[in-house]
């Protein structure tokens, strides 16, 4: 069950109970102990003890060589697409529904994000989709976890094999989730991790990639590190360190890094608390599923998630906006979520679609995410009443 809210009422006589935010950030116990070391160690730039602390962590969680961490997961996008080479009239498959940083990462480096339609059950990338998009310019397939729902890596791994393309997971949102027992962010040849405040594990900013065996480590090292190889000269493999390729400045700072380790040494914690409030809103809404209300997330079997979004779908995107306004009468936050990129301004200079995009044209029109926070405790019961009230007073249920 849900362990009692703790926060403390700041009662106003308006208001039924504590305003219930849509997110609030976790501190979970060693934060300013290990941010303290840090600046005891007088070490504050990056590639310290506690960046190679949460570098390590990550490399053992999902089995892969190598991992770096980075200023946000944008830049571990940016970073990935660098890596795939992509470049002028290069095109690259991914999902509309996901955060600009995924097709901007392509942006960036002079690529087209070619948009294909949606599975509507998860509201990830219609693997079914992807080959028919596939031209002699396609490089990779960019995948996103949505909800940290893993997409179907299977189908999408065997496409890109066979046309020899390489695969990114944007598991922004995906951190220890597993599909088909593999660790999301290992499941191709680049995953790359958010640790913004919104996120399950966080550090204010913050991000990492991990790479596949396929990928080098000292080329990513390279671009991470000014384009220099400064690396391949700390292991001793080169006698000076020079400028040797396009890069930029990636790694975050032993105070970011610290502050990482402090909550990655709590991530089950935190993620055993955000399963608590995901069930409890799943089994609390399975009756208005049922009354037809709403639709409940869609897990497939072969994944098992992080609880990183509670969302409803509900009947129609007018009854959708009423709801998240009424919700908010009554002192809950719930929000949409991404509008497709493939219809925002830049998307439509930049990008290009392959084939109808049904599912996401209408899909995420009637989403609501409910609030969802580490410690939320019996907060969630609030939102559930404001959701149930709220649908109660539009639809007369
Ligand atoms: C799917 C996805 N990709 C990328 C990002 C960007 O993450 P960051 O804020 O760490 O750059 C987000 C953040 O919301 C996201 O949801």
């Amino acid at each position: 069950m849900l362990p009692r809210w703790s926060r403390k009422h700041h009662h106003h006589e308006d208001s039924v109970h504590p305003a219930v935010p849509f997110n609030r950030a976790p501190i979970v116990g060693r934060e300013i102990e290990l941010i303290t070391e840090a600046l005891q160690s007088r070490h504050l730039a990056a590639d310290g003890v506690h960046s190679r602390w949460c570098q390590n962590w990550i490399c053992e969680r999902l089995s892969v060589p190598n991992a770096l961490l980075t200023t946000s997961c944008t830049k571990a996008l940016e970073l990935a697409a660098m890596l795939c080479d992509i470049g002028p009239g290069d095109e690259v498959i991914m999902p509309s529904f996901t955060f600009v940083s995924t097709a901007n990462a392509v942006v960036m480096q002079g690529g087209t994000p070619v948009f294909v339609d949606m599975r509507p059950d998860t509201l990830n990338i219609d693997e079914a989709l992807v080959e028919d998009a596939i031209t002699p310019r396609t490089k990779a397939i960019f995948v996103v976890h949505y909800a940290g729902v893993c997409a179907d890596m299977d189908a999408i791994n065997a496409i890109a094999r066979h046309h020899g393309l390489v695969v990114v997971e944007d598991a922004a949102q995906a951190i220890l989730s597993t599909y088909k027992g593999r660790p999301a962010g290992a499941l191709a040849d680049m995953g790359c991790f958010s640790f913004h405040e919104t996120k399950n594990i966080v550090s204010g900013e913050g991000g990492a990639i991990a790479l596949s065996p396929k990928v080098p480590y000292l080329k990513a090292r390279v671009i991470a590190e000014k384009g220099t190889n400064r690396t391949a000269f700390m292991l001793g493999q080169v006698d000076k360190y020079t400028w040797v390729d396009k890069g930029s400045s990636l790694l975050p700072s032993e105070i970011t890094a610290a502050f990482l380790q402090a909550q990655l040494e709590q991530a089950e914690a935190i993620i055993a608390d955000r399963m608590a409030t995901w069930s409890f809103y799943h089994s609390a809404l399975a009756e208005a599923e049922k009354a037809g209300l709403l639709r409940r997330p869609i897990v497939p079997v072969e994944c098992t998630h992080n609880a990183h979004i509670y969302y409803v779908l509900l009947p129609s995107q007018q009854l959708r906006n009423d709801v998240i306004a009424d919700m908010k009468a009554r002192n809950v936050s719930a929000t949409f979520h991404y509008i497709p990129l493939h219809s925002s301004p830049a998307g439509k200079k930049l990008t290009r679609t392959h084939g109808a995009m049904t599912n996401t044209d209408t899909l995420p029109d009637r989403l609501v995410r409910l609030p969802l926070w580490y410690g939320m405790g019996t907060a969630a019961e609030l939102a559930v009443e404001a959701l149930l009230e709220a649908l109660r007073a539009k639809v007369g249920a």
